[in-house]
């Protein structure tokens, strides 16, 4: 079958207002050229993010309505720890608001300073909890995984040499070990069972911890049954048990596969940990049996984890991106290879190599994206990492350009209209200007800094060309 068979039919819809290229040049001038900036009113296509963008299903709905919101000992509560133990079978399983919640109650307790915590490589907020609790945080990733050509299946692996190396190194300073699946931050790529297993022997045989980043373990173990040998034939769930049976412990963000629009959970198995984590959860998320969540958020997660794990769903939602890849592949745009789990990779610099990284590429592409065709995606590249503590600036190690699909929400004309988009902008990329920024807060500054588009006149008075200057197709 040629066409990705979406494997749902839609119930309620959401309108999306067709905007024209003039509107959207003059609404990047007004955002500064920054595309959190924008009101999601005005974006055709939104891929920004993966997290708590997707589309609940009819039963999440009807679960909603059952949601019980007792302060302490909910029944909606039960069924949230159910569906989680079912999958994960950990000691105990305490709901948050949201992934970073779970994380910044861990390193609460496994953080300090002078502690040395390692991971495939850690997604910023997991990086920013464990700095923020004085520790440091190192990527111990495959050389693979930082190599946007290499065509390894599982990018995502952690290096064992290296992190055997590393566990002999720092000794005592290390107070558990991660493994972040898929790794977001290396372009959602996964990591494979034998390498799960491979750093959990590690661990047991340094007598550490070892905790689970598991975002999106449902993508993970899709790939684990189709890339991994002797996978084949079993199933998601039981792969997904397989996987944290691991384990002793992991942090979640449901926004992802948890398939709700907000909710996670940070789960472990020694008593004492768990203790602490409750104490500190009451200080800061609510009762343990909602965490900061509501009875109804719990009920979500609970029916999303049920569906998450079924395969057809998971074979479209792969499929989506290794269509776009193909496509994009075909028309000359560089893009992270083989397809991640939630997201689109462009390398932003080798396509725009006309433009320094400290001119910021992935931030010309981002801007060039929305002005072509009203598509919302995100940099991750100088723009996002390059500022120093000092306040000086080094360029990255890449330039990307981060296309993450919301679950269940676009369709296979959405993606050919995504592919329309970059064929259009490849016959005018070396038109495409750098940046510089205007304005910047000290920290986190992708969020909220402005820009100033590089040369060709003054880019933020009403009369400037735009971005662009290009024949006006796409609508
Ligand atoms: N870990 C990973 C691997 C993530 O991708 C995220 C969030 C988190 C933890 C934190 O979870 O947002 O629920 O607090 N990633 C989002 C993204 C924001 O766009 O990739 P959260």
């Amino acid at each position: 079958m040629k066409t990705i068979f979406e494997p749902f039919r839609i119930k309620s819809v959401e309108p999306i207002r067709m905007t024209t290229r003039d509107e959207r040049r003059e609404l990047l001038r007004e955002a500064h050229y920054n595309l959190f900036s924008l009101q999601s009113k005005d974006v055709l296509i939104d891929l920004l993010t993966d997290s708590g963008t997707g589309a609940m299903s009819a039963n999440q709905w009807a679960a909603i309505m059952r949601g019980d919101e007792s302060y302490a000992g909910s029944p909606s509560f039960d069924r949230f720890v159910a569906a989680v133990g079912n999958l994960m079978p950990f000691e105990h399983i305490i709901p948050v608001h949201q992934g970073r919640a779970a994380e910044a109650i861990l390193f609460s307790i496994l953080g300090g300073a002078g502690n040395n915590i390692p991971s495939n490589t850690h997604f910023d907020t997991t990086r920013g909890n464990i700095e923020a609790s004085g520790a440091i945080a190192h990527d111990l990733v495959i050389a693979e995984g930082n190599d946007p050509a290499s065509l390894h299946p599982f990018k995502g692996n952690m290096d064992l040499k290296r992190l055997e190396a590393y566990l002999g190194e720092h000794g005592d300073t290390v107070p558990c070990v991660m493994l972040t699946i898929t790794n977001n931050a290396g372009g959602g790529q996964p990591v494979s069972l034998e390498n799960i297993r491979g750093v959990s022997k590690l661990a047991r045989d340094f007598g550490k911890p070892f905790i689970i980043d598991g975002c999106r373990f449902a993508e993970n173990a899709w790939f684990i049954k189709s890339r991994e040998p002797g996978q084949g034939n079993r199933s998601i769930p039981d792969i997904v048990r397989d996987c944290f049976a691991c384990a002793d412990g992991m942090t979640m963000s449901a926004k992802k596969d948890g398939m709700a629009n907000i909710g996670g959970w940070l789960a472990l198995n020694d008593p004492d940990m768990a203790e602490q984590a409750r104490a500190r959860l009451i200080q800061t998320e609510g009762f343990p049996t909602y965490g900061g969540l509501a009875g109804r958020d719990l009920e979500a997660i609970a029916q999303g984890l049920e569906e998450v794990v079924d395969e057809d769903y998971l074979r479209y939602r792969v499929a989506t991106n290794d269509y776009i890849i193909a496509r994009l592949d075909e028309l000359g745009v560089p893009v992270v290879k083989p397809a991640g789990g939630h997201a689109v990779f462009v390398d932003a610099r080798q396509w725009l190599p006309h433009i320094e990284p400290l001119a910021y590429p992935g931030q010309a592409l981002v801007c060039g994206l929305y002005e072509t065709g009203g598509i919302r995606s995100c940099e991750i590249g100088s723009v996002m990492f390059g500022r120093q503590p000092d306040g000086s600036e080094t360029p990255a190690a890449m330039e990307l350009v981060r296309l993450a699909i919301p679950r269940r929400t676009y369709t296979q004309s959405h993606a050919d209209y995504i592919v329309e988009v970059f064929a259009e902008l490849a016959e005018v990329r070396t038109e495409l200007r750098g940046f510089r920024i205007a304005q910047q807060p000290r920290l986190l500054r992708h969020f909220s800094c402005s820009f100033e588009p590089l040369g060709g006149g003054n880019a933020v008075t009403a009369d400037d060309a735009g971005v662009l200057q290009l024949p006006r197709r796409t609508a």
